[in-house]
């Protein structure tokens, strides 16, 4: 198959040397983008900045902005039979960056956000025969919450992750996660290294890319 992975941050601009972000590592992405270039899928992973290296053995796409990270998985979903959506994008931006340092005292009460577009919402009109999963990041009521974004984003499947629970969340080497798909019970996996959590999705994605047409 080919894979289209999407993991990281996204950095929006405030000004030449502020941004903001979120505490996404990209461990979690980059780890499905290693399980399926070792299961010999064909991988391509838009990357927003972190510190990490990416795989061996997959075509990186760095990206800096929500925008741009759209951009990039527009011009590559064409060519996917999957995507995985595990990029922690930025919900917000400011509405005018500026190109020089702003002064701490036009900062405080004039910076002005406006919302990034829904990348999931923007591609799904590309969707076609694609398996399209997303990850749900939550600190209450994940189930709820995760199947609520199932539903809304029109995913084939959606991995729920409690953040704050021992062993799950950022810049840790493993996860507690559920599989969310439309119409069947949640399925929670034990606790995992985020590799092992990549490896069994990777294997879920074959299996629903065997029954689905045109993949
Ligand atoms: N996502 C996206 N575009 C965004 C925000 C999120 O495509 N602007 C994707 C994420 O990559 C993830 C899924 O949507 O696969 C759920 O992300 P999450 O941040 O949990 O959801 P939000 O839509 O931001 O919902 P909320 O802020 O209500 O929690």
């Amino acid at each position: 198959m080919k894979i289209l992975v999407s993991a990281g941050p996204t950095r929006e601009p405030i000004d030449a040397v502020r941004f903001l972000s979120n505490r996404s590592t990209g461990r979690m992405g980059c780890a499905v983008a290693r399980a399926a270039a070792e299961a010999g899928h064909e991988v391509a992973l838009v990357l927003g900045p972190v510190e990490i290296g990416p795989p061996a053995g997959v075509r990186v796409v760095r990206v800096e902005t929500a925008l741009q990270m759209l951009e990039a998985l527009r011009a590559e979903l064409p060519a996917a039979d999957a995507l995985v959506m595990a990029a922690a994008v930025a919900d917000v931006r400011p509405a005018e960056p500026a190109a020089r340092k702003l002064h701490k005292g036009e900062l405080a009460g004039t910076l002005r956000l406006v919302r990034n577009p829904d990348l999931l919402a923007e591609l799904r009109p590309l969707k076609g025969g694609r398996i399209f999963c997303g990850f749900a990041a939550e600190t209450d009521d994940v189930l709820g919450s995760a199947a609520d974004k199932l539903a809304r984003k029109g995913l084939d499947l959606i991995v729920a992750n409690d953040v704050a629970a021992p062993g799950a969340g950022f810049a840790v080497d493993t996860n507690v996660v559920a599989v969310l798909r439309p119409g069947a019970a949640p399925e929670r996996w034990p606790l995992m290294s985020k590799l092992d959590v990549g490896r069994r999705l990777v294997s879920l994605l074959e299996t629903l890319a065997a029954r689905q047409p045109g993949t």
